[in-house]
């Protein structure tokens, strides 16, 4: 038995494409969930903004309240409706992202919740880093100025399987927080993400792979479909790829579930080939998953 992931489980990304009407899309998630279930997915995820159009413009409509937890119906359809999916699919769920808006510090994050089997709430991950950029009579697009980032790195534990790490997005750009979920002991790394026409062809896969040549485990992203009736254009091509960042499947543009079966002996299997983990030389460098880091409470 792998120490890392205790038994063999199969994974599902979830490609769907989300517009301007949330309970059609709740209800659309859950039909795609529960198929996802039925041909034997135990891990399941949404693409980021899977609940609503993409764009911080839309945040102010389509925000949920998220706190205190659990929400009310009112506060948070979302949350309620991804509990509910996990229950009927009995499976791990990692809900996407939502837009969510905390009365308390007033301000809004891009964030994922993690439901179990009996539909109870595993972790909550707010968006840690948040894309900005201008360059004078360029590209301009700045989260900062309507989103607030998360502030832990997001590990949760699934009891029969072991560890899984989960950020969003712009997150998987930044190796420490990849290699900090490797280091205490997650199997697998998924991102729900929508990276543009520009950055998707040049570094989607690339950084899926990266993540997974960098910390020899599973790396999965999952990306809404491409509306091009929408304003953002989200790449597709959501991923999957093993420990030693071979592509094991991927998907198109549009909407489609894709499945891997992941295996801890795989896991191990790599880590042997190429000893990563036993030749680090924190003597020499220091050991980014030691000090002070923030975990999700
Ligand atoms: C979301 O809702 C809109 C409006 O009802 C619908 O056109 C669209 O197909 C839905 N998207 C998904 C993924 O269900
Ligand atoms: C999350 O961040 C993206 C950009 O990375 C932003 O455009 C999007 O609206 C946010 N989505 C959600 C659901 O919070
Ligand atoms: C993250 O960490 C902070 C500080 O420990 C905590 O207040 C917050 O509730 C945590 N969770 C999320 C989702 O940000
Ligand atoms: C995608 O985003 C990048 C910045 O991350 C920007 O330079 C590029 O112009 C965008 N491409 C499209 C097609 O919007």
């Amino acid at each position: 038995m792998s120490k890392l992931l205790r038994q063999p489980v199969t994974l599902a990304l979830i490609q769907l494409a989300s517009t301007a009407s949330k309970p059609h899309n709740l209800t659309h998630a859950r039909s795609l969930v529960l198929r996802a279930a039925q041909r034997g997915a135990r891990i399941i995820v949404l693409p980021e903004c899977f609940n609503s159009p993409y764009g911080t413009k839309y945040f102010p409509t389509y925000a949920e309240t998220l706190r205190p937890t659990p929400p009310s119906e009112t506060d948070s359809p979302s949350y309620h409706a991804l509990s509910n999916m996990a229950k009927e699919a009995n499976s791990y769920l990692v809900g996407g992202s939502i837009p969510e808006y905390d009365t308390e510090t007033k301000k809004y994050y891009n964030t994922s919740l993690t439901f179990g089997p009996a539909g109870q709430l595993l972790a909550t991950h707010r968006k840690v880093h948040l894309f900005d950029i201008d360059i004078p009579g360029g590209f301009k697009f700045k989260e900062s100025e309507v989103l607030s980032p998360g502030n832990n790195v997001t590990v949760v534990d699934l009891p029969e399987y072991g560890k899984l790490g989960i950020a969003i997005c712009y997150d998987v750009r930044f190796p420490e927080l990849a290699t900090i979920a490797a280091r205490k002991g997650a199997f697998a790394l998924v991102y729900p993400g929508a990276f543009n026409m520009t950055t998707g062809p040049m570094h989607w896969e690339l950084l899926a792979r990266a993540r997974a040549t960098d910390n020899q485990v599973y790396v999965g992203l999952c990306s809404p479909a491409r509306d091009v009736g929408a304003d953002y254009h989200a790449w597709g091509h959501t991923v999957l790829v093993d420990p030693n960042a071979e592509v094991m499947e991927s998907l198109g543009a549009e909407e489609g579930i894709l499945f891997g079966e992941l295996r801890g002996e795989r896991i191990e299997e790599v880590r042997k080939g190429i000893p990563l983990y036993t030749q680090r030389r924190f003597d020499v460098y220091p050991d980014v998953s030691e000090g002070k880091i923030r975990f999700e409470d």
